[in-house]
């Protein structure tokens, strides 16, 4: 597990641009799961990622639609929040097959245990004062390649 504080939101936006940077050049079926309770800034993250990305104008919060979907250049990518879900059941029904054909960032991953299983990298993000913490679990094999150097 990678440990990292976060006393800022300009630090969460430098966590984000480093984590696009290092992501695999195939980014299809990869899934970044984010934990943390209300307002630990996991929608904070996800946008930034998406704006590293290349993602332009309003990123809206996928809280009511669940999935955001976003195309840039070959990328595929969709913001779920699970937050107003409740099981594995809930998300096949809402086409979860169709949707690993692109890099996934998802919100409240605890409505889904099960995605644990399928997942590449866990992002937990806490409190910390006025701040906030990150650690950073792989889940996967393209997980851990894609973390392995961060202390190098
Ligand atoms: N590293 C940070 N330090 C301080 N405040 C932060 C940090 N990251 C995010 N925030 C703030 O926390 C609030 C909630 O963030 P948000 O990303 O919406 O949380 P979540 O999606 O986990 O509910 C926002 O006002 C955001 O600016
Ligand atoms: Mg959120």
């Amino acid at each position: 597990m990678i440990k990292i504080a976060l006393p800022d939101v300009a630090s969460t936006e430098s966590l984000a641009a480093r984590l696009v940077s290092i992501l695999p050049g195939d980014k299809s079926g990869f899934l970044i799961l984010l934990q943390g309770e209300l307002g630990a800034g996991k929608s904070t993250l996800a946008r930034a990622m998406l704006q590293t990305m290349g993602v332009r104008g309003p990123i809206p919060s996928p809280t009511y639609t669940l999935v955001e979907p976003y195309e840039v250049t070959t990328d595929i990518i969709y913001h779920i929040d699970l937050y107003r879900l409740s099981g594995m059941e809930e998300l096949d029904y809402l086409g979860w097959d169709d949707l690993r054909d692109g890099l996934i960032l998802l919100e409240w991953p605890e409505r889904v245990p099960q995605l644990m299983q399928q997942a590449d990298l866990l992002i937990k993000l806490g409190y910390d004062g006025d701040g906030r913490t990150a650690s950073l679990t792989h889940l996967s094999d393209r997980g851990s390649a894609m973390v392995s150097g961060w202390n190098r």
